[in-house]
């Protein structure tokens, strides 16, 4: 077995002792942090506003110490994300420590750096890629050139690191889930999505690319069927089942849609661009964190847990939600996963 293979079975195992603390004995243990490393970004998709926004990001010196006390937390895996977070020039300064503090990494990226970065690819656990669909459909939503950016960076890391390819699901994207779903095929690496959502100042006003009820309900029928024909499609079936029996007229209290049972804040938490310490980025704006800047992480973990959140109507969220409450379809299809991830 490879040092690389050793250190992601190591990884997925303190991942698991974390959960059963959560799940089992009702800790409270920021077990995955997802974590903006800057609002600077080489692209302006329709959806996003992130790299317009203003804000200095923190220095290489005290990510790497947010690090340790993210460990010293409980924290066993980390998300990285921006913004495009591969335009940091110490990413692999980063991805190297979390590393070696035992941690799982995962970074989410549009592509673009992938090819020229892949010695800092090379120690994910996880690599996933924005792609919305055929070329034309991403191109109008991400800026022309960025589709072939995207399927040149899954080329380039297939052979190093598992790849999810996630996909933003809009009125005008959702016709092309299949063959979303085919891609996925063809080159070997799973497929995710979520719905186009307003996500307080990180996005613009979504609504006229927004899914109306009915459209949810057929995106969501559609991706029922192809994941049970095609393995390469991971939304679970836990998730699809919340989603088509939403009960959005119930109370939200930390609910989300009035059915998933919300962990953000109990097991998951979001830091910003700036260091501010979030329950979830739809947060961002809303709830007063304390920023890392001033505070320890323990300190800015324990501020967020008084927070009581109202309940939203997202998806992004949803499948740590589903997983986290132990739903036994959940852990299925997330042990399913694993095993791609590991053999890969
Ligand atoms: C904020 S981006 C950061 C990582 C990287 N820049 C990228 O585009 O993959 C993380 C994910 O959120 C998605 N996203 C951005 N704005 C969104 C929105 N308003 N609703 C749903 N997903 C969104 C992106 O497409 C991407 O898959
Ligand atoms: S979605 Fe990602 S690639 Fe697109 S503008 Fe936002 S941060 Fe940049
Ligand atoms: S906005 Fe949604 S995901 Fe975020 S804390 Fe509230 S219920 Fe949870």
């Amino acid at each position: 077995m490879t040092t690389t293979a050793r250190t992601r079975h190591f990884s997925f195992l303190r991942s698991a002792m974390s959960l059963a603390r959560v799940s089992l004995f009702r800790q409270r243990v920021p077990i995955t942090v997802l974590w903006m490393l800057s609002n600077r970004c080489n692209l302006r998709c329709e959806y996003c506003c992130i790299p317009s926004r203003e804000g200095k990001e923190l220095s290489t010196e005290r990510c790497l110490s947010i690090l340790d006390e993210m460990a010293a937390a409980g924290t066993t895996r980390v998300g990285l994300l921006g913004g495009e977070p591969l335009i940091r020039s110490d990413i692999h300064e980063i991805v190297t420590h979390a590393k070696r503090l035992g941690m799982m990494v995962q970074l989410y990226s549009n592509g673009y750096y992938v090819p020229k970065k892949l010695e800092t690819i090379k120690l994910l656990d996880g690599l996933f890629i924005s792609v919305d669909g055929p070329e034309d459909v991403h191109d109008l939503a991400r800026g022309k050139g960025s589709y072939a950016a995207a399927m040149a960076a899954i080329q380039a890391a297939r052979p190093h690191v598992p790849v999810f390819m996630i996909s933003v699901v809009t009125n005008r994207s959702r016709r092309h889930l299949g063959y979303m779903a085919e891609l996925a095929r063809a080159n070997d690496c799973l497929v995710t999505f979520q719905t186009v959502t307003k996500l307080g100042d990180l996005s613009p006003d979504v609504t006229c690319l927004e899914l109306n009820d009915q459209e949810l309900d057929e995106v969501f029928l559609e991706l029922r069927m192809l994941r049970r024909e095609n393995p390469h499609v991971v939304t679970s079936e836990a998730f699809i089942e919340k989603v088509l029996n939403r009960r959005p007229d119930q109370p939200r209290d930390h609910y989300q849609m009035g059915s998933i049972k919300c962990w953000y804040g109990k097991a998951l938490a979001n830091i910003d661009a700036d260091g501010t310490v979030y329950t979830c980025s739809s947060l961002i704006g809303i709830e007063q964190g304390l920023n890392l800047r001033d505070s320890t992480f323990r300190q800015a973990w324990d501020h967020i847990g008084s927070t009581r959140c109202q309940g939203c109507n997202i998806t992004c969220g949803g499948e740590y939600n589903v997983f986290l409450s132990l739903n036994p379809s959940a852990v299925k299809n997330v042990v399913r996963i694993l095993w791609r991830v590991l053999r890969s």
